[in-house]
């Protein structure tokens, strides 16, 4: 196992992801982890980019250990100033100019160790670089392998140690061969064994699970209908049967139908029991009035966890005196990675773009432990594609496999201002209208995520002979590998307006129809 120790990059989890797609297994820690608290040793370690200067005070530092354990280290970004910052604090400072974009980089052949980093990559590369601070002096003990116009020491090798060091990012689609620099590392010099496949996920974490949870405790799951929370059921109910309780929280703030439609798919096809917990009226009441999109997503955290505990409380209750009796001590959630990173501020220093309200957005007593319920999150390792592979393992049918993802706050992220019953019958008829149309014209798997939203300020149409005054329905449909990026859909023009039309027409409140065609970056996948 290869550790990856984050500083915060947007793109550290990347990391993991192409040295999987090498079948390489890692395990992503904070940087400030301590190494003696680890129950395992990695074969090498990489330490990621991060958004802040080694030389701030403040700024996050790597445990002195990791250098003492004598495996194969690479620092990338960030993770090189850090490495030359440990050995010299002049080192490192900030440039004239940021770096950012594809840039070249030369290739210096030195010697067979420190060559070993961009083995087989040529003379010179397309790279993505992204810093400001840079290294302005060569560490001693080290030479240069790579340069570029603006980094003379964009890549370091220790002269006689395993230790190299790469200002550019190996993991970013955009760095040509980057899967190279990162195979070079982990197979070539650490040893790293190629041989991690979904199979063994499958079977091990079952087995984790089991043991994990012990023989009398109970779990409670969140479910969704959605695939990640879907296949988190599925996979409890293998490890641990009965014991484990799938619950809906209908928030009030699910789409058309849809608390129906997922009982049915879960009870028939998948053979799991599911209770359906009405917290509409709660939901909407607790909302009422709130505009700001952290500030809701905080409540239906909040509400959801409430409606946990009680529901935790019943089951207990309802199990006493059966041979299911035990406590209920587990709460099960579909957590991927991507949530993680954009949301958790406790991880370290990555910055909070918004509390997913399935991970940041959890009341904190929920995140340390102090809670009722313990958090189980056995996806938390894995991307989108990861589990849907999980999933078709485990036996769920390709539609729910597919299926878009929808939010944990669900249309309540999806109203641009205060969240009412109206506005969200509006949007449930428009995005209905949205997806149905989508799935006719045959391209609902060509997109990876659609639906349609309310802008709550109001604009003047004309509709028959009269004026309207009605909110404006966005719809947004992106293209996204891993959620952390998107483009927006093309959709062909005639559909487009045929969409439009038909939202306007039968959709009453509505007056215009505008598609999003905001990139992530800048915007994000969902408007709050
Ligand atoms: P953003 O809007 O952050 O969305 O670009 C990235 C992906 O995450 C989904 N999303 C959420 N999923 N709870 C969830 O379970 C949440 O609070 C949440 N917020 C966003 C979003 O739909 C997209 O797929």
């Amino acid at each position: 196992t290869i550790l990856v120790l984050d500083f915060g990059s947007q793109t550290s989890h990347l990391i993991l992801r192409r040295l999987r797609s090498l079948k390489v297994y890692a395990e992503m820690l904070s940087c400030t982890t301590k190494l003696a608290d680890l129950t395992w040793k990695p074969v090498g370690i990489i330490l990621s980019g991060g958004p802040s200067s080694v030389y701030d005070e403040g700024a996050p530092h790597v445990d002195p250990a990791v250098f003492d354990l004598g495996v194969p280290i690479l620092g990338i970004c960030y993770g090189c100033q850090e490495l030359a910052w440990r050995i010299d604090e002049r080192n490192v400072a900030r440039g004239t100019t940021r770096e950012y974009g594809e840039t070249d980089l030369t290739i210096h052949k030195v010697n067979p160790h420190a060559d070993r980093l961009f083995n087989g990559l040529g003379e010179s590369l397309r790279v993505f670089m992204s810093h400001f601070d840079k290294l302005v002096r060569l560490p001693e003990g080290f030479v240069t392998i790579a340069s570029t116009k603006n980094a003379e020491f964009a890549g370091i090798a220790h002269q006689s140690k395993p230790i190299f060091g790469i200002q550019l990012h190996p993991e970013i689609s955009h760095t040509a061969r980057g899967t190279d620099i990162l195979s070079n590392f982990a197979i070539g010099v650490c040893g790293a064994r190629a041989d991690w496949e979904m199979e063994n996920f499958t079977e091990k974490e079952i087995i984790r699970m089991r043991k994990l949870v012990g023989d009398t405790a109970q779990v409670i799951g969140a479910v969704s209908g959605g695939v990640d929370s879907t296949v988190a059921a599925k996979l409890m109910q293998e490890a641990i049967g009965d014991r484990f309780h799938a619950i809906l929280v209908d928030t009030g703030l699910m789409r058309l139908n849809e608390c129906a439609q997922v009982k049915e798919t879960l009870e028939q096809h998948l053979g799991i029991n599911l209770t359906i917990v009405d917290g509409s009226q709660l939901f909407l009441s607790r909302l009422a009035g709130v505009l700001e999109p952290e500030a809701k997503r905080k409540i239906i955290g909040a509400t959801f966890i409430d409606l946990f505990e009680i529901e935790a409380l019943r089951i207990e209750k309802d199990a006493e005196n059966t041979p299911l009796a035990g406590k209920v001590e587990w709460f099960l959630q579909g957590t991927l990675y991507a949530d993680l990173i954009e949301s958790l501020s406790f991880k370290g220093p990555s910055a909070t773009i918004k509390s997913h309200h399935n991970a940041g957005g959890l009341p904190a007593r929920m995140q340390n432990g102090e809670a009722q319920l313990k958090l189980l999150e056995p996806l938390r390792e894995l991307f989108k594609d990861e589990v849907r592979n999980f999933g078709r393992q485990l036996g769920i049918h390709e539609d729910l496999i597919m299926r878009h993802p929808f939010p944990g706050p669900g249309i309540g992220v999806r109203i641009i201002g205060e969240i009412t019953p109206e506005r969200v019958e509006i949007v449930r008829k428009a995005d209905y209208i949205f997806i149905s149309m989508i799935k006719e014209a045959g391209i609902y798997n060509d997109i990876t995520q659609a639906y349609a939203a309310l802008d709550t300020n109001r604009a003047v149409g004309v509709q028959g002979d009269s004026r309207v005054y009605g909110y404006i329905c966005v719809l947004r449909a992106v293209n996204s590998l891993d959620m952390m990026s998107a483009e927006p859909y093309e959709f062909s023009w005639d559909l487009l307006k045929a969409i439009s039309r038909r939202i306007i027409n039968e959709v009453d409140g509505v007056s215009r129809v505008v598609y999003d065609t905001t990139s992530k970056p800048p915007g994000t996948i969902e408007l709050e």
